[in-house]
């Protein structure tokens, strides 16, 4: 191996980004690096050599690192199942991935390979008694999921349907309790309203069947991740404060969820602290809004959390859950961005670094979603910025070999120009998509208020596919447009014209 690695040094000079990983573990012969190296092409990539890594990425100590699969777009959710293999969910393309169990201690996965496709949106998962659960934007659904084959077979059966998906906060989180009854969290449509649909903003509970629906928690502006302490089977719950009342308020939280409580959005933040723009109300009155257990800073955007099985960990790690941390989008300087381990004492609950180094001083190369045990007691981390599934391990030896892993290069860019980019409809298309960007008042968040998402050079970071692909499916807290695939495609011309300032231009 040492051989080959010096053997093709040269390439790796020429190619500062190449990935040493790929190369370590096999995918050597000269097509797959030439794949390699159109797919990183218009990128800068860091320095990749497991050194640079080691240095950028960091875990607690006794603990290793690698990348256990990479150029896996925007990777969401994890599930283990019970034979030991990975699911991944992936809103934005539909589908969910299975990447099978490392029989052969490689480090990677021994198989990859879609599971099921053509889902709307799908986020949640959970397994129970042969039947794979997953939560769509709109619905629940199971099918017939054969474990020691990793195979579906059967048709994806509705258990709870006509959930509404409108506006921000779409995707749905599931699990099965110990008691066997289907827990759903959905969050809220917008940043900071009354909600219409009462499901909203809430966790609910299911029998696994669908029936007998219960809203058990309310004021809860989007609980993506959640979760039972393995002592006491206490349910905890991460939360996204609301956005757009500066750097540093309000705090992002972990409630304790018990049946019939109010958490307080949007009337409250934090600890219980009256919201500026609802507290007068008179709706707010009467309410006893319940505090967070542990605030999490402002905008860090908590999604993913799970409780970890200490057996194969240190004792520091008895009553701990992580939590992903998945970063801010509208705070001046980007914070967030890590793992965090959440430790339960005498005193409450401590906070302590997990994985970090994805924020090097504002730039951003990965963004955590959510954090699963396997069976062997190894911590998996999805990342769905880098495209990346990462692997923690306790006690393991730092193989060079094995864990020799590069930063993933993160590629927006076009690899070819789309088919229908016609020169001859530019200037209409373009006009088309100003309109469009006019009427949806794009501008509210991306030109105006506090730290508005700036979309100047933008060309510069994303492709068309890429601009198309955020419009189907806007990442948190963008709402999902009515838009036809034509206006997809005019938009996108539109922000992509060089040079694009904004539309003050047209103004
Ligand atoms: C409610 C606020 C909001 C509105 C309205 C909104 N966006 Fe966004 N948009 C965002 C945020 C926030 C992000 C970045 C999210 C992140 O990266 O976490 C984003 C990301 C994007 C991106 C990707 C930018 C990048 O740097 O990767 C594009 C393209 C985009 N929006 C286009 C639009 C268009 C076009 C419209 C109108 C049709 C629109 N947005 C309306 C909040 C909004």
């Amino acid at each position: 191996m040492r051989k080959l690695l010096i053997g093709v040094s040269l390439l790796l000079l020429l190619f500062v980004s190449i990935p040493i990983f790929l190369l370590a573990s096999g995918t050597t012969d000269s097509s797959s690096l030439r794949m390699l190296v159109s797919s990183i092409v218009g990128i800068a990539g860091p320095a990749a050599n497991s050194d640079v890594v080691r240095q950028q990425y960091k875990v607690p100590e006794g603990f290793t690192l690698e990348l256990y699969e990479a150029d896996l777009p925007r990777a969401r959710f994890l599930l283990f199942t019970p034979a030991g293999d990975l699911l991944v969910s992936r809103p934005y393309s539909g589908d969910i991935m299975l990447l099978g169990r490392d029989e052969n201690g490689d480090g990677k996965p021994d198989t990859r390979a879609t599971l099921i496709e053509g889902l709307e949106r799908p986020l949640g998962m959970d397994i129970s008694d042969g039947w794979l659960y997953i939560a769509e934007s709109n619905r629940v659904s199971r099918i017939h999921f054969d474990s020691d084959t990793g195979t579906v077979n059967g048709v994806l059966q509705p258990v709870v349907r006509d959930l509404t998906d409108n506006g921000n906060h779409w995707s749905k989180t599931i699990r099965i309790g110990q008691d066997q009854k289907l827990y759903l969290a959905q969050g809220s449509t917008c940043n900071i309203c009354e909600e219409e649909d009462a499901r909203r903003a809430t966790l609910m509970r299911f029998q696994l069947d669908g029936s007998q629906p219960e809203i058990i928690a309310t004021g809860l502006r989007n609980s993506v991740g959640f979760d039972w302490a393995p002592w006491n089977g206490a349910l905890y719950a991460t939360e996204n404060g609301r956005d757009l009342l500066g750097d540093n308020l309000p705090p992002c939280e972990l409630n304790q969820i018990e049946v019939g409580k109010f958490y307080g959005w949007p009337y409250f933040y934090g600890d219980n602290i009256a919201d500026p723009d609802m507290g007068d109300d008179p709706l707010a009155k009467n309410r006893d809004p319940t505090a967070p257990v542990h605030n999490f800073r402002a905008h860090n955007a908590p999604l993913g959390m799970t409780f970890l099985d200490a057996d194969t960990l240190p004792p520091s790690y008895g009553r701990t859950a992580l939590a992903a941390l998945h970063g801010s989008w509208n705070r001046s300087s980007p914070d967030g961005y890590k793992v965090v381990s959440l430790h339960w004492g005498d005193d409450g609950i401590e906070e302590r670094d997990f994985l970090t180094g994805f924020n090097q001083n504002g730039t951003i190369s990965g963004r955590p979603v959510d954090v699963a045990q396997g069976p062997d007691g190894v911590i998996y981390v999805s990342d769905d910025y880098a495209g990346a599934i990462y692997r923690v391990r306790y006690g393991a030896t730092d193989n060079n070999t094995a864990a020799a892993f590069a930063v993933p290069t993160v590629n927006r860019l076009d690899t070819q120009t789309p088919e229908w980019l016609n020169e001859a409809n530019m200037t209409t298309m373009a006009d088309q998509g100003n309109a469009l960007y006019q009427h949806y008042q794009c501008q509210s968040c991306h030109e105006q208020g506090e730290n508005p998402h700036q979309l100047e050079n933008l060309n510069e970071r994303l492709g068309y596919a890429a601009v198309i692909d955020v419009l189907a499916a806007p990442p948190s807290p963008m709402p999902l447009f009515p838009l036809t695939q034509s206006e997809q495609r005019a938009l996108a011309v539109f922000l992509l014209r060089q040079p694009h300032t904004n539309s003050a231009e047209g103004r």
